[in-house]
């Protein structure tokens, strides 16, 4: 199975993804230093602090990958079995963000998680019903709920079933 860990910087990805690899045997990989490896960078926004991978060649090489959980943005358009959007509630994702990152890079990325940007490219790239968002607020509860999950998918809790712009509200917005 191929499982797929995406969401806004900060969110979890990377402690959940390593927690679910462990837990299941699987082969751990952090997309980010696979698209280096592998030499997928086409290009590199300095400014906004950012990579552009190449995604075509980026599918193509994982494509004979299995039990495999795959760690970051951009793994939600590889051809997975299942996807993870973790979500963090903006309040808390803007301290987690403010340790690591510039005060622009931390508006940019507490309005894409507003705005959902990830869940809806995850949504956009995969069938709705293998979709599924998860509020990531303690790790253990996420590990948990994504194992269920992984072994009991229940279609009615995927994003199919669910409204989205959540976090949209006067008083995230204010955070920005
Ligand atoms: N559930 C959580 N509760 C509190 N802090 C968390 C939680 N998940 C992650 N963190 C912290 O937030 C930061 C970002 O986590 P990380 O897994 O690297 O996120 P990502 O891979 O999505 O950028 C780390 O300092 C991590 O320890
Ligand atoms: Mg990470």
């Amino acid at each position: 199975m191929i499982i797929a860990v995406t969401g806004t910087p900060c969110t979890g990805k990377t402690v959940v993804s390593k927690k679910i690899a462990e837990t299941l045997g699987y082969r751990y990989i952090d997309i980010g230093e696979f698209a280096e490896k592998y030499n997928l960078i086409i290009e590199e926004d300095a400014e906004r602090e950012t990579k552009i991978v190449d995604e075509k060649k980026l599918k193509k090489l994982l494509k004979h990958e299995d039990d495999v959980v795959i760690d970051g943005h951009y793994s939600e358009i590889v051809n997975s079995d299942i996807v993870f959007v973790l979500r963090c509630p903006p309040k808390i994702l803007k301290e987690r963000l403010s340790k690591k990152f510039s005060p622009e890079k931390v508006k940019e990325n507490l309005l894409a998680e507003i705005l959902d940007s990830c869940l809806i490219s995850a949504a956009e790239n995969n069938d709705n019903t293998t979709v599924f968002e998860i509020e990531n607020i303690s790790t253990e509860k996420t590990v948990e709920k994504i194992l269920t999950l992984i072994r009991n998918k229940k279609i009615e809790e995927s994003i199919a079933f669910k409204p989205t712009c959540k976090y949209l509200n006067d008083e995230n917005l204010n955070l920005l």
